[in-house]
């Protein structure tokens, strides 16, 4: 069968078409980005809007790409939150006008849980049970996997995201949004054990919290006067921020998936999101987790990132279990399962 995938959850407008939950056929994200950029984060507003204006043409690009026409799909799959409301509601209606007009099921899915699939694209799902950390600029979440259909939070963070803390700290050493690649680009001239930059410690244990390192960065940034512009000394200097503070937060990622791991007597981590694009941090699992016998599942790159393809999967297989969602489908801003 072959999927529709649609996400409109933040500022991209993505859609991919998947065949039976795992080939990617095409996968096609159009972002908004430089709209936003000179404001420092994403604006709701110009989001929805740009997404308003695109999403025909990516949707057209995606059968296009595929060579297929809408008499090739068999379902729809779309992103029905968590997200910017303006931006959910602009993928569902599309979607729902779509399966109504052409008569083609629909099904609406978490864009966390899309994350979690994004690893098991073009390969095979991991042997349930697995533990999985979602990363990304508005979550940091482990879960209990046991089956796609059965997925339970173990943990998340109390304050900030850990992409967030990254965007925060890009933001504070002037790098421009988003500060993720960037900052992983500005570690690799740095030394990570020149600062102490610390997370802080969560009540209970699977929880995460990102607010105070980027305050640590934030006071160490004002008490140490930067040399300003272009000069060798400023350079290195940030360097050296960057790559203690991500040490710190990637570290605190690493140490607490491996006791969500032994917590659940599990041997298999997911990793997703855009945070799990970061070099860095991949070197890091896959080091840990080898020494403990562990295995580790990451997506693709282009998979960590916001994109339909993990959308279209997951539908596949939730559609398998439960069946169509109803044309009342709407948006989901809660995560929708608690320990
Ligand atoms: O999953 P995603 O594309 O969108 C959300 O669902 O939030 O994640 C975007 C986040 C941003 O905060 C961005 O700074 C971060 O992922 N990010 C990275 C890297 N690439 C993107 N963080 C650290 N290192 C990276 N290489
Ligand atoms: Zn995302």
């Amino acid at each position: 069968m072959n999927v529709l995938g649609i996400e409109t959850s933040c500022d991209e407008t993505a859609a991919a078409i998947v065949k039976d939950g795992k080939t990617v056929i095409s996968n096609v994200v159009s972002s908004s980005l430089n709209f936003h950029k000179k404001y420092g984060g994403i604006v709701p507003e110009i989001a929805f809007r740009k997404q308003l204006e695109t999403i025909t043409q990516v949707v057209d690009c995606a059968l296009k790409e595929a060579g297929m026409s809408l008499a090739d799909i068999g379902l729809i799959s779309v992103t029905d939150g968590p997200g910017l409301l303006g931006s959910l509601l602009v993928g569902i209606s599309f979607a729902k006008a779509l399966s109504l007009s052409r008569d083609i099921p629909l099904i609406g899915v978490s864009h966390l849980y899309s994350h979690i699939y994004a690893g098991f694209l073009n390969s095979k799902i991991a042997g349930f049970p697995f533990v999985s950390l979602v990363v990304s600029g508005g979550h940091t979440s482990l879960y209990y996997v046991p089956a796609l259909n059965k997925i339970s939070l173990l943990g998340s963070t109390q304050d900030d995201a850990c992409g967030e803390a990254f965007d925060k700290v890009a933001r504070i050493l002037k790098l421009g949004y988003p500060g993720g690649p960037e900052i992983e680009k500005r570690a690799l001239g740095g030394d990570p054990q020149k600062i102490k930059f610390a997370c802080s410690n969560t009540r209970k244990p699977l929880d995460f919290s990102f607010s105070g390192i980027k305050t640590a960065v934030l006071y160490y940034v004002q008490k140490s006067h930067l040399p300003a512009g272009r000069q060798a000394s400023h350079l290195s200097h940030v360097a050296d921020i960057c790559a203690s503070f991500q040490e710190s937060a990637l570290n605190t990622l690493v140490e607490k998936s491996l006791l969500a791991c032994r917590m659940k007597k599990v041997n298999t981590i997911v990793v997703g999101g855009g945070v799990a694009a970061n070099s860095i941090l991949r070197e890091k699992f896959n080091r840990s987790f080898a020494r403990m016998k562990l295995k580790v599942v990451f997506p693709e790159k282009k998979f960590s990132m916001d994109n339909a393809a993990m959308v279209a999967g997951l539908g596949f297989w939730l559609y398998k279990s439960k069946g169509r969602s109803a044309l009342d489908l709407n948006v989901s801003l809660e995560e929708r399962t608690r320990k």
